[in-house]
């Protein structure tokens, strides 16, 4: 059957986060037709749950050169100069227009910025807000932002696919959309121009900082409609995630790495700071190094996690600076004013992602992406910590800015959109956990040739299994809501970032062989890229 409902637009934003509402709001004022559909409500997603800040060369003395020598090292040889050139240069005029937006920073008695340090920043440079809420209140200003231009949105709107003409122009999206009215069930918002803005896809492993809702959609959608993805290896796992036993699985609690920039310490359990002597700026290197640290003293310790010791902050400062983080750790028992926070790490952002150019423009003409969805080349092999706001910000200013110059005219999609009923191979919803928990023994923070090899044939058994049901049920396999297109999404996402691990036959930023435990310039000096769709070159 045809899709029970079709609007047009010139826009479609898929995902309201920071980069997707403030591609939205700029492609709005700019007088395009623009729809923004998200998977769940507006304000879910990563960038609520940001705690640290957002990272741009606001102080006095810092200059974006020193924020882009910060950005180069932490991408460990793999950051393209002249991506991260135009977000530490026109970094700071997209967080003035942030705060115009009516995002409000914390500041200090003088009424500036107040700015803290992160891993691998050498200044002062992270803008911040609530405290430690900083993701919330961006959150907050750009939701109340859309919500005032009357913006056209679409709530619980999971993206399917994407349309094309026949030229294979993009044309729009196909949606599945549950109790929103009108737009109920199966349809497609048809536009010229789609801006991917989906986020991570960090609900590939066990234990994430990501809410629930990153389970990778985008690359997934990218992927079947034949555009280049890239540095999925590149996985960043977060020093110190709340430790809550080992078998704790799903979206834990992130105990920022502003604590650390506060003056927080890492111990072992006897106390000691392994962190000094194995870099210069000891807790505050680059965030790949703490967690590698992190870990190889966890193994040599037997223990499953190390402390962060901030008890010296004080009640009074704990309640002023990190209320989010306090309240987190005080629900689980740990009380920080009294006691070293037991850590881990976890998985956090995904540094890889959809292939674009510096205006967002992937491989498939009008298909756009931006924010932690897209591989615009700033992160590299290891994002430097706090860029990533700042990324969704600088570069959906600028794809909005492309759309809006460009102006491609609306077009017809060649294909109806697929057939909610129609028999794709999806997988059912309980393949979830097979998923997480063999992606993070083959692909977490510590890898081999080994590990990511069992990784591979058990995704590749987990592909085969759905695929065979889908043959021989057919529509009846599986019912294609949500949750089975969420893990089918992470499977195939999960299957290309194990491929790509396993190709990488190096240390290098976040991804961490064993077996290779070297970094290797002669070979390793390049982007893993795929394209698995249809070729649209
Ligand atoms: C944090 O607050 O530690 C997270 C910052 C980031 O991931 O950039």
């Amino acid at each position: 059957p045809a899709p029970g409902w079709a609007i047009d637009a010139d826009v479609v934003v898929v995902g309201s986060g920071v980069a997707g509402l403030t591609a939205a709001l700029r492609c709005a004022a700019a007088g395009l037709d623009t729809v923004v559909v998200t998977k769940a409500r507006l304000d879910d997603g990563s960038t609520r749950w940001a705690q640290g800040g957002i990272a741009a060369a606001l102080g006095e003395g810092d200059t974006p050169e020193q924020h882009l020598d910060d950005t180069l090292v932490a991408g460990a040889g793999l950051c393209d100069e002249e991506a991260v050139r135009t977000l530490v240069t026109e970094g700071p005029d997209a967080v003035r227009r942030l705060i115009t937006t009516g995002a409000h920073f914390d500041t200090t008695d003088s009424g500036d910025i107040a700015l803290t340090r992160e891993g691998g920043h050498h200044r002062r440079r992270i803008a911040h807000a609530g405290g430690d809420a900083t993701g919330a209140e961006i959150s907050r200003a750009l939701v109340e932002a859309v919500r005032e231009a009357a913006l056209h949105t679409i709530e619980n709107a999971l993206v399917l696919d994407l349309l094309t003409d026949a030229e294979g122009r993009t044309a729009g999206v196909s949606l599945h959309v549950m109790g929103e009215g009108q737009h109920d069930g199966v349809g497609a918002v048809r536009a010229p121009s789609v801006v991917l803005a989906t986020g991570g896809m960090g609900q590939v492993f066990s234990a994430t900082t990501n809410p629930s809702v990153s389970t990778g959609d985008g690359v997934a959608l990218a992927l079947r409609a034949g555009a280049e993805v890239s540095d999925l290896e590149f996985v960043q796992f977060h020093p110190t995630v709340l430790f809550l036993g080992a078998d704790s699985e799903g979206q834990q609690p992130l105990v920022s790495e502003a604590v650390r920039g506060e003056g927080a310490h890492l111990v072992d359990a006897d106390g000691v700071r392994f962190m000094l002597g194995q870099h210069e700026l000891a807790e505050l290197a680059p965030r790949d190094i703490v967690a590698k640290g992190i870990t190889r003293r966890m193994h040599e310790k037997g223990t499953e996690h190390m402390y962060l010791d901030a008890r010296h902050f004080g009640a009074a400062m704990w309640e002023r600076r990190f209320p989010t983080i306090l309240a987190a750790c005080r629900s689980h028992g740990i009380d920080p004013v009294t006691e070293p926070i037991p850590v881990s790490p976890a998985a956090h952002y995904a540094s890889g992602g959809v292939r674009t150019d510096l205006r967002g423009r992937t491989t498939v003409p009008g298909l756009y992406a931006c924010g932690e969805v897209a591989c615009t080349g700033v992160h590299g092999a290891n994002r430097l910590a706090s860029n990533s706001l700042l990324e969704g910000l600088v570069f959906a200013e600028r794809i909005a800015a492309d759309i809006a110059e460009v102006r491609p005219p609306r077009t017809e999609p060649a294909d109806a959109p697929r057939d909610a009923d129609a028999p794709v191979p999806l997988l059912a919803p309980e393949a979830r956990t097979a998923i997480q928990r063999t992606t993070t023994r083959g692909a977490g923070v510590l890898r081999s040739a080994d590990s990511l090899a069992t990784a591979a044939e058990e995704l590749e058994a987990l592909h085969r299994e759905a695929a065979a049901d889908a043959e021989a049920d057919g529509a009846k396999a599986v019912v294609p809501g949500v949750d089975a297109w969420e893990v089918t999404n992470l499977l195939l996402v999960s299957r290309v970032l194990v491929a790509a691990a396993r190709e990488r036959e190096e240390t290098r930023g976040c991804h961490w062989r064993e077996d290779r435990p070297d970094r290797d310039d002669a070979h390793g000096r390049r982007h893993l890229v795929v394209r698995i769709g249809p070729d649209r070159t």
